[in-house]
C-alpha cells in the first residue's frame, strides 16, 4: 500500500505514521464499526470524488443500523474527505476509507458508552482485481461460505463485522487458485461477491439479484442506470448457480472492483471466456461517468 501524507483523525490531519489507536479500541475486540470505500478519479478537470454524497449517506445509515452515534454531520464528513484529498496532493486515482469506530475506554459487549471516533484514510490505489482482470476477466469460485443471513446480520450496513464472512470466502477462493469468491444466500441463490455485486447477461438481458443479501451497491445502481440509457433490458431477479454456468456474460461491480468481467466460474467457461460485448459497453460507460466524460452524470462528481 502506498503511504500518503495525512490521515484525518477526529478532525485533525495526522501524519500517516502517527495515525494510531489504543490496543483496547472497542471495535478491534467486538467488531462494531462502519466504513465506506469511495473512489476519486483524476479527471481532465482534476481529482474528483465519485458519488461522495451517496457514500457518506450510506456510512451514516450503517452507523444508524449498528447503533453508533456519529459525531459529525454529513456535510462535515464530506468536507473532511475533501480537505484530506487537498492536503495529500495525490497524483493518481485515490481510494478513500472513512471509518466510524468505537474507541478506547469501555470493555464488554454493551457498546453504547464507548467513545465514537472517526478516521478517514486515502491512498493511491489502482484496479482492485488487476488491470488484466478488467480487460480479460477473472476466474471465480462459488464459495463454501453462505453469505451472512438476514436472520443474523444486517447486510445493509457496511459494518466491520460483516467482513469476516467476506474475508473467509476470499481466502478460500484465492487458496483454491481463483481470484474472487461468489457467495450464495442461505437458500442457495446468488448473493454477491466478497466485496462486489454480481450481474449476468442472458440473451441480451442484464440480470442482477435484488439486494436481499447484498450491500446496496452504488456501482450496481450506476450500472443499472447506464444499461437503461443504452437501451439494455434490466431485470432484478434471483439467479441460481446453474444459470450462471450457462449465461453469456458475467461481471462484478463495486467501487473497488469497478466493472470487472468474469470469465470462468467453478471451471465453467462463461460465454467465450473473454470480456463480453455488453460488459465492455457498460464498463466503458462506467469509466466515462467516473472520469467526468458523461455530462448527464457530472453532478455525481465532487471536484477537489
Ligand atoms: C460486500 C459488498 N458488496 C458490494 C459492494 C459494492 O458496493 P459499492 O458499489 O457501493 O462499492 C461492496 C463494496 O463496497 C461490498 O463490500
Amino acid at each position: 500500500m502506498e503511504k500518503a501524507k495525512y490521515i484525518w483523525m477526529d478532525g485533525k490531519l495526522t501524519p500517516w505514521d502517527e495515525a494510531k489507536v489504543h490496543i483496547l479500541t472497542h471495535t478491534l475486540h467486538y467488531g462494531n464499526g462502519v466504513f465506506e470505500g469511495t473512489r476519486a478519479y483524476q479527471t481532465e478537470d482534476g481529482l474528483a470524488i465519485f458519488r461522495l454524497r451517496d457514500h457518506t449517506k450510506r456510512l451514516l445509515n450503517s452507523a444508524k443500523i449498528t447503533m453508533i452515534k456519529p459525531p459529525y454531520t454529513i456535510e462535515e464528513l464530506e468536507n473532511a474527505q475533501i480537505e484530506l484529498l487537498k492536503a495529500n496532493d495525490f497524483k493518481s486515482n485515490v481510494y478513500l476509507r472513512p471509518l466510524i469506530y468505537l474507541g478506547y475506554g469501555v470493555m464488554g459487549l454493551y457498546h453504547v458508552n464507548a467513545p465514537v471516533q472517526t478516521s478517514i484514510a486515502a491512498w493511491e490505489w489502482g484496479s482492485y482485481l488487476g488491470d488484466e482482470g478488467l480487460e480479460k476477466g477473472i476466474r471465480v469460485k462459488i464459495s463454501s461460505f453462505t453469505r451472512n443471513s438476514v436472520k443474523s446480520t444486517m447486510g445493509k450496513a457496511k459494518a466491520v463485522a460483516n467482513y469476516l464472512n467476506s474475508q473467509m470466502a476470499k481466502f478460500e477462493a484465492v487458496e483454491c487458485g481463483y481470484e474472487e469468491a461468489l457467495m450464495l444466500d442461505d437458500e442457495g441463490f446468488i448473493a454477491e461477491g466478497s466485496g462486489e455485486c454480481f450481474f449476468i447477461v442472458r440473451d441480451g438481458v442484464l440480470i442482477t439479484p435484488p439486494n436481499d443479501t447484498s450491500l446496496e451497491s452504488i456501482t450496481q445502481d450506476m450500472v443499472i442506470k447506464l444499461a437503461k440509457d443504452l437501451d439494455i433490458e434490466v431485470k432484478r431477479e434471483r439467479i441460481t448457480r446453474d444459470e450462471v454456468f450457462v449465461c453469456d456474460e458475467a461481471f462484478f461491480t463495486g467501487t473497488a472492483a469497478e466493472v470487472t468481467p468474469v470469465r470462468e466460474v467453478d471451471a465453467r467457461i462463461i460465454g467465450n471466456g473473454k470480456r463480453g460485448a455488453i460488459t465492455k459497453r457498460l464498463q466503458e460507460a462506467y469509466f466515462d461517468v467516473v472520469y467526468g466524460r458523461n455530462d448527464r452524470y457530472k453532478n455525481l462528481l465532487t471536484y477537489i
